[in-house]
């Protein structure tokens, strides 16, 4: 049991998914793990303290003169003797607090002081998670390395359904084995070699001008960020991207899709090679070596095209030794999605294919979230509505797995 022995400080926010955090103690001490409770003073308002003394053992804290009074110990010594922070539930305005490094309570002052990893599991309306600034929170968060287990969609208390009800106790108490699982003996793509490729190409025009397109590189930095915190070798091949410097990885900038193609081969071999580029399928056959000037009649100029290789394709298809073991395609479609997903995964000869319908109003391309249908062989999985960084964790994770069976 990876949490035998393990102390947690959990910070109840106040949401009405506060009294998850009873079956949450009770999941974390059956498994020898102990608790120490932090209630915000909204949390008090649907838990109460004795409630969660009494299981924990420990008094429930909630003022940072609870510290001197009864326990004389610091809130630096609070946070620092936990082997992890669970945020349960984590509403819109704790988040706010803690992207902001506010200390105005005992909890976030413990959040602001702490050198340990936190994991949070975001509960709030629907509308106020989808609310720009709470975009903007959880993006801050992300980037601070604060870990995050849901929000599901469901049934709300409010009487809404949507994305922002609070992950079910149980599966916080996954997330917490999975990261005891992390933390301790080897990573689980110790040494693996994983080539990515990310963000949009550039196909020239004349020395001013380019086709693009508007991929951000969001879902394949996240990628490669998610398989190198599990030790893999990553090679991020990427074009000109918002999101162009995952963390941890070897990163090969290019621009036009024959330097990906390049790029590509060259960071071969590898055990998996996941393709999340949006590849320009075109480029221009001469791109002019002058900027193109108008003519006098205003006509506008003729542009030759021909077809960029398709490198999936290509990659997918190499002779047995060459080939890695795991190649993984995206596919951005807007309309007919499972029937074009399952022809584009025959056509390209990829293993696991990830499709996303990316029609106008989904804001799916360059957003932060997504909803993916995970086609491997002949089973279609709906993975449901998700940030890009959950679909990144979940399909490291997979990788992961498939890896430990094949071995
Ligand atoms: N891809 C690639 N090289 C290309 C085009 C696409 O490696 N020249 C990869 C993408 O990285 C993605 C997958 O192929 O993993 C599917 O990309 P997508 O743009 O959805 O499909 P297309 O091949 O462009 O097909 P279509 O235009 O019919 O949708």
């Amino acid at each position: 049991m990876t949490l035998a022995g393990k102390h947690i400080l959990l910070i109840v926010s106040g949401g009405i998914a506060a009294y998850k955090s009873i079956t949450l103690i009770r999941l974390i001490q059956k498994v020898g793990g102990t608790v120490q409770a932090i209630l915000t003073e909204g949390a008090k308002q649907f838990v109460s303290p004795l409630t969660i003394a009494t299981l924990t053992g420990r008094p429930a804290l909630s003022e940072l003169f609870d510290l001197t009074r009864e326990t004389e110990i610091g809130h630096i010594e609070l946070s620092r003797s936990a082997d992890l922070i669970v945020v349960a539930p984590a509403t819109a305005h704790i988040l706010a607090r803690m992207a902001n490094g506010l200390a105005d309570d005992l909890a976030t002052t413990c959040l602001l002081a702490t050198i340990t990893p936190v994991l949070a599991a975001p509960a709030m309306n629907v509308r106020m998670w989808e609310a720009p600034a709470t975009r903007r929170n959880m993006e801050t968060l992300r980037r601070d390395g604060i870990a995050f287990v849901g929000p599901n969609e469901g049934d709300m208390a409010c009487g809404e359904f949507g994305l922002g009800r609070m992950a079910e106790p149980e599966e916080i108490f996954e997330a917490i084995e999975a990261h005891f699982a992390r933390s301790g003996g080897p990573l689980p793509l110790e040494g693996k070699r994983v080539v990515v490729t990310s963000g949009p190409t550039r196909e020239p025009i004349d020395p001013v001008r380019y086709i693009s397109n508007a991929s951000s590189g969001r879902q394949g930095s996240a990628i490669a960020e998610a398989l190198a915190a599990r030790g893999a070798i990553v090679k991020f091949v990427t074009g000109p991207a918002e999101f162009a410097r995952p963390k941890g990885c070897e990163i090969i900038a290019v621009e036009t899709a024959i330097e990906m193609e390049a790029a590509v081969s060259a960071a071969l071999p590898a055990d998996a090679a996941i393709f999340t580029a949006a590849v320009a399928d075109w480029r221009v056959v001469e791109p002019a070596g002058l900027k193109l000037k108008k003519d006098a009649s205003g006509t506008p100029p003729e542009i030759e095209f021909t077809a960029n290789p398709d490198i999936l394709a290509s990659v997918s298809r190499l002779p047995g030794g060459e080939r890695p073991s795991l190649v993984i395609g995206f596919a951005a479609e807007t309309g007919n999605l499972e029937t074009h997903a399952r022809n584009k995964l025959a056509r390209k000869g990829c293993d696991w294919l990830l499709a996303n319908d990316v029609s106008p109003g989904t804001g799916v391309f360059g957003g932060t979230d997504t909803r993916i249908l995970f086609l491997d062989g002949p089973e279609a999985e709906d993975w449901g509505e998700l940030s890009k960084i959950a679909v990144a964790e979940r399909l490291a994770d997979r990788i992961a797995n498939h890896f430990a069976t094949e071995s």
